[in-house]
């Protein structure tokens, strides 16, 4: 695939000034006539300085006013349009995590599209198929980029009216600071060749231990978004409250209590149905026992809600053939033999899916596919993680079902578009393949990503 740069910025700082000229707020309609035609967005990237440590800097770099960035909303079925301009001071692209949207607009430099260079924009314009919780983010030098706050959510909305009057997006991110809010390594090839390089600060929204105030008494739906690098959250709440899992990835799933934990990896997202205690009261949102943040009822005009919500209407993903599906292997490995450290530039190769690790250094990586699927057929994915580290593994086009484990209860199957792979497990999962293109297969610990664990799927 050959690329040209004709989207080289024209009559930019208009735009720019429109843009910031709102108070910061870069959500802005371009004065589109047609109601049906969705929301449109102009996204700036640049440098922020946010205060993540009380009383110092961090030079953050973020997609508008904040990190994470701007919540982007759009409804299911219609087109999302986003001007993204580049006023980083490195390339960049941006991935739309869990959207089955075309090749061209999927943010994988060199597959996708070009980098987009300082001072240039690229025009985003799809169409979103499935409603739910989504995000985005870069998929150039992912473990700064990410790691220096450009993640963000994308909230697409059900068609009609759910049973939701209430509703909240917590974005959890750990962020490699220091005491002083300097930025630490991204990743360190010693963690890398482990569980990933963990940042030491939670914060929920960009702010550590925040408060998020919800309406006493009501039914909330809160999603709960892991846009971090290396974290997985054991996500448990304490207090008095009731919560129900209403969707996960995305995907709605039939209503079920919370549980005890839930074990959300990188990339991963889930929608709970939380009804809050009276006035005053708090949850707290916890990882393991590490509190998160805290969740405060406060005065709401409206009755106690009693009702639970009906289910969210599932989304129009293909039914996979399970009875006729081909079967794949993708093992995931540990690549023990390699010496961890930096070969001029490089980073080490430490993980392998069949025998291979990509190389984030070299271009033609997409070029080898580790899989050609036929369009229209059914697969089974059996995924074998041979490592003791966990990989949440991800598949950018295309949703799956998770229909087995040899590890845990798959209560019921699901779709969904990043699979928690624990130690040793061995899952299976289905998918039509009906999305044409080169698809990126990774785990979402970005670390592993770039030290071997990603590969192409190519559906033809
Ligand atoms: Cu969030 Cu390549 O993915
Ligand atoms: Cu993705
Ligand atoms: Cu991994």
């Amino acid at each position: 695939m050959s690329f040209t740069r004709r989207q080289m910025l024209k009559g930019l700082t208009g735009l720019v000034v429109v843009g910031l000229g709102a108070g910061g707020a870069t959500r802005y309609w371009l004065g589109r006539t047609d109601p049906n035609a969705g929301h449109d967005y102009e996204l700036i990237a640049a440098p922020l300085d946010v205060e993540l440590v009380p009383g110092h800097k961090t030079p953050a770099w973020a997609f508008g006013p904040s990190a994470p960035g701007t919540e982007l909303r759009v409804r299911q079925g219609e087109w999302l349009r986003v001007r993204f301009i580049n006023h980083l001071p490195v390339p960049t692209t941006i991935h739309w995590h869990g959207i089955r949207l075309p090749l061209e607009m999927d943010g994988v430099p060199y597959v996708s599209q070009l980098p987009v260079l300082p001072g240039e924009y690229f025009d985003y314009k799809f169409r979103v198929p499935d409603a739910g919780s989504y995000w985005y983010h870069p998929h150039v030098s992912s473990s700064e980029e990410l790691g220096r706050g450009l993640v963000g959510p994308l909230i697409v909305e059900e068609r009609e009216p759910t049973g939701f009057k209430h509703e909240a997006t917590l974005s959890l991110k750990n962020w490699h600071v220091d005491e002083e809010g300097a930025f630490l390594p991204f990743s360190i090839p010693r963690e890398a060749a482990r569980n990933g390089t963990l940042g030491r600060l939670t914060s929920i929204n960009g702010v550590h231990k925040a408060a998020v105030e919800l309406p006493a008494g009501q039914i909330v739906r809160v999603r709960l978004l892991n846009l971090d690098n290396t974290a997985t959250y054991r996500l448990n709440l304490r207090g008095s409250y009731e919560a129900q899992l209403y969707a996960l990835d995305g995907n709605p799933i039939t209503p079920r209590p919370l549980g005890k934990e839930y074990w959300l990896g990188p990339g991963m997202r889930i929608c709970l149905a939380l009804k809050m205690p009276p006035v005053g009261e708090e949850i707290s949102l916890r990882d393991g026992p590490v509190r998160l943040g805290t969740l405060r009822s406060v005065a709401s005009a409206q009755a106690p809600d009693s009702e639970w919500p009906k289910a969210l209407p599932a989304n129009p993903v293909a039914e996979p053939d399970v009875a006729n599906a081909e079967k794949l292997n993708f093992n995931f490995e540990w690549v023990g033999s390699v010496s961890v450290g930096v070969d001029n530039g490089r980073p080490p190769s430490l993980w392998q899916i069949n025998g291979k690790a990509w190389d984030i250094t070299d271009k033609t990586c997409a070029d080898r596919p580790i899989a050609t699927l036929q369009k229209g057929k059914s697969y089974i994915f059996e995924l074998k993680n041979m490592t003791q580290y966990q990989h949440p593994i991800h598949l950018h086009g295309m949703s799956f079902k998770v229909i087995a484990s040899n590890r845990r209860d798959i209560v019921e199957p699901y779709f969904t578009d990043t699979y928690l792979l624990g130690k040793n497990e061995r899952a299976q999962v289905a998918l039509v393949a009906d999305n044409p293109g080169t698809w990126m297969f990774h785990c979402h610990v970005i670390d592993h990503m770039e030290t071997g664990l990603m590969a192409a799927i190519e559906v033809v």
